[in-house]
């Protein structure tokens, strides 16, 4: 059975104490308010990691999730952060492939396959983004886009390592825009992830895969997003630095 995730990507917000105030806060709600199975994972800035490991490594729903990760193991490569040592400060996810990191950092397909291989090496989970633009969608390039983003990144992975990736579908379009992909839209594209995942890997792997939806989730909107058949949970922006909001998005998770 695939896993039901509630993400939340801080991007460069927040500062240690707000940091450590948003997650105690949120602890707080969750273990007071929900009872259900989803998986809460927390992607803070390199500097709060550990101090969040320490806040949250004795609540079995709770993960650490860099943002992201370089792909070598160690060497001369000032101002990077390896897998290992993610690993090493608690780190159990990544986020790989982010639309801001593919455009203001030019990360590129062959990058991101280093980096999601590296990544599942070293035992950590890769959330792997895609997402087309704007300009794509109106050109009806969505699915093409997509399909290039999983063929060239993470397809060349084997079945069993492909097996441990989680996956977000984020249309650029959405991100911190307010403009939500209605569930039907977003639906639609996540059943033509879970094919292609079919056509490449076969019925179990597609069925155990989560895919995630991002693009102005919030309290309001989660629970539709989340009802759709081939969406497995969201992964947040914004509305995840509130603790508020951020534990109503998880409790519209069976
Ligand atoms: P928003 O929820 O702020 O639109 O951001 C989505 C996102 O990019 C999560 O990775």
């Amino acid at each position: 059975m695939r896993k039901k995730i509630a993400a939340g990507n801080w991007k460069m917000n927040l500062d240690l104490t707000q940091a450590q105030t948003l997650v105690s806060e949120l602890v707080q709600m969750l273990e007071d308010e929900y009872n259900g199975s989803a998986e809460v994972v927390l992607a803070p800035s390199y500097p709060f990691l550990y101090p969040i490991h320490h806040l949250i490594k004795s609540y079995s729903r709770f993960y650490l999730a860099s943002q992201n990760m370089y792909q070598k193991e160690s060497g001369a490569y000032t101002g990077e952060c390896s897998p290992m040592m993610l690993k090493s400060a608690g780190v159990t996810h990544c986020i790989i492939g982010h639309s801001e990191r593919r455009q203001y950092f030019g990360e590129n397909h062959e990058q991101l396959l280093a980096k999601v291989s590296l990544c599942i090496k070293s035992g950590i989970i890769p959330i792997y983004c895609v997402g087309e633009t704007l300009s794509e969608r109106e050109s009806e390039r969505t699915f093409e886009v997509i399909s290039d983003q999983l063929v060239h990144s993470v397809f060349p992975i084997e079945g069993e390592d492909f097996s441990k990736i989680i996956l977000a579908y984020e249309p650029v379009w959405a991100i911190g825009t307010g403009k939500t992909a209605s569930p039907a839209q977003a639906q639609a594209v996540h059943a033509y992830i879970r094919q292609l995942i079919r056509t490449k890997y076969g019925e179990e792997i597609a069925e155990n895969t989560s895919i995630l939806y991002g693009g102005s989730v919030n309290a309001a909107n989660a629970a539709d997003l989340f009802s759709q058949p081939d969406i497995d949970g969201g992964l947040v922006g914004g509305a995840s630095l509130k603790s508020r909001e951020f534990t109503e998005i998880v409790k519209a998770l069976p």
